[in-house]
């Protein structure tokens, strides 16, 4: 009876035009309700530095260290950075420079076709406070110099979490790098990466030190588990991670389209990194990533919607079991996609940080939706198990002409919370097209970070929501999200 009640209810507030509200039901304690769960980094989501542009963002970007450390002061911890990237293929290592890098471009915009770097370099690496990936070389085949380079940094980076010896190198044929003048396929590739594995492993005299993999192109073709069934007894030990990129493209509305990005990365990642699990027991990570490839596009990677995209993707990740993501950020001051530069923030600062608002200090983290539609739910969970926060975001695209719609979440299983309330933080901007960098306003709990040195500003506001019945009802505009805090 009761059940049939409740429909006929539905059924007429569909007829009324009124948008039945999206029903999550949030578990008192992790493991349970039969939603999936996966393990938290203590700082999930991490930066990704091209690899010649690294030493001018820590010198001479002064917004570098504060967009960092205001994540550290939402979690505890630094997050984690990856240096690499193209460039880390086109570098090679002379210990008798005293520059961090040196090359010439024809201009600004330009990222070098050669260069060298110098043990400076690596003592600047070692100056962050968080963990640290170090890309190096394989296309040029000269492996003498890559070991080189690597001690070097395993004596500075006291932070150390890792060596990549590679980039996306299923790009080599391309781009006439020496090491794959002959035959190069994955197969070729892999059995490169264990050679390459062992002798520099051996060389530092460290196991647990490479991030390995580091392709591009999709899974299972260029995917950790062909590289697997390729390593062996003596090679595994020197593993620490196995890494892979990614730039999923597309407009504005397709990328901030929930179940385009669920479908993403469920279809490139979930198959290869439960092979990773059960085959190795060891961490899989996008080593780096961001919307679109190739610095970004300027019509679509600074967008509002490109920072919903960045939460959303982030998000799902953390749920597929992607240990960390390193979002890439390139050549200074032609960066579409860049979180922040040397005069303006991008949005897609606004979206990662509520991502990482939600996963602080959590343990475990799991989707309250199944990526079928626009409306997602995340919930995470404390040491204890219990529930700390959850995050509601609704995908509809809103161009910001016509009247923006709007989306009810109804959480239920709030019964320890009767006759309280909840407070929540707003992400919001006038449409899915809003630019930080074209002087639009793109707010997180009321507040945003000023260009130039990514310091906080505004008041910081809550909204209070009553929870009642153990339920409490939230409305998320087209192209919003919301944080609960429970
Ligand atoms: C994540 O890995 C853990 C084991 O570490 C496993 O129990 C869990 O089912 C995995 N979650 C997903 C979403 O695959
Ligand atoms: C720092 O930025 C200025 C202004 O763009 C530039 O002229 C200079 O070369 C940069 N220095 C380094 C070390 O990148
Ligand atoms: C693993 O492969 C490497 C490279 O081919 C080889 O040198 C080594 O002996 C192999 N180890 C084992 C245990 O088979
Ligand atoms: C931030 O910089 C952009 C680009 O220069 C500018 O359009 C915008 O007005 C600035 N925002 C603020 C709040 O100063």
């Amino acid at each position: 009876m009761a059940r049939i009640s409740q429909f006929a209810v539905l059924c007429a507030a569909i007829a009324q035009g009124v948008d039945a509200a999206v029903t999550f039901a949030v578990p008192s304690k992790t493991g349970t309700g039969g939603l999936s769960y996966a393990p938290l980094d203590s700082a999930p989501v991490g930066i990704s530095f091209e690899f010649f542009a690294f030493p001018s963002y820590f010198t001479n970007v002064t917004a570098t260290n504060q967009c960092l450390s205001n994540w550290k002061d939402l979690t505890g911890v630094w997050p984690p950075i990856r240096i690499g990237g193209t460039t880390q293929d086109r570098a090679s290592f002379d210990a008798s420079t005293s520059a961090y890098v040196v090359y010439s471009v024809a201009s600004p915009a330009d990222a070098p076709m050669t260069l060298t770097f110098g043990p400076k370099f690596m003592t600047l690496a070692g100056t962050y406070p968080g963990r640290v990936v170090v890309g190096l070389n394989r296309g040029k085949n000269n492996i003498a110099n890559t070991i080189a380079a690597a001690k070097v940094a395993v004596s500075e980076v006291k932070n150390l979490l890792a060596i990549e010896l590679g980039n996306e190198p299923e790009y080599y044929p391309k781009d006439g790098q020496p090491i794959a003048s002959g035959t190069w396929n994955p197969s070729v590739d892999a059995t490169s990466q264990v050679n390459w594995n062992i002798q520099v492993g051996k060389a530092l005299g460290k196991t647990n030190i490479i991030q390995t993999g580091n392709w591009n192109q999709p899974p299972p073709e260029w995917g950790a588990a062909q590289l697997i069934a390729k390593e062996n007894a003596t090679s595994k030990p020197y593993v620490r991670h196995y890494a892979h990129h990614n730039y999923p493209g597309g407009d504005i509305q397709k990328l901030q389209t929930h179940s385009q990005t669920a479908s993403n990365v469920r279809s490139m990642f979930a198959a290869d990194v439960a092979a990773v699990k059960q085959q190795t027991g060891k961490e899989y990570v996008l080593g780096e990533t961001n919307s679109v490839a190739g610095g970004g596009a300027a019509g679509v990677s600074p967008t509002f919607g490109a920072a919903l995209w960045t939460m959303d993707y982030v998000l799902r990740a953390a749920t597929t079991n992607i240990s960390r993501t390193y979002f890439h950020h390139g050549t200074v001051g032609n960066c579409q996609y860049c979180f922040w530069g040397r005069y303006s923030m991008g949005a897609p600062y606004y979206g990662a940080t509520a991502a990482v608002a939600l996963m602080a200090g959590a343990r475990t983290i799991a989707a309250l939706d199944t990526g079928a539609n626009n409306y997602a739910g995340y919930a995470t969970f404390d040491g204890e198990g219990k529930p700390m926060r959850v995050l509601l975001y609704n995908s509809d695209y809103y161009t910001g002409s016509g009247s923006r719609g709007s989306q009810g979440f109804t959480l239920t299983g709030l019964g320890g919370l009767n006759g309280g309330s909840v407070k929540a933080k707003r992400l919001t901007a006038k449409s899915s097209l809003a630019r930080v960098d074209r002087g639009d306003d793109i707010s997180f709990g009321g507040q945003y970070w000023t260009n130039g040195t990514c310091v906080v500003g505004g008041k910081e506001m809550f909204e209070t929501v009553n929870v009642e019945n153990g339920q409490a009802t939230f409305d998320v505009k087209a192209a919003e999200a919301l944080l609960v805090y429970l």
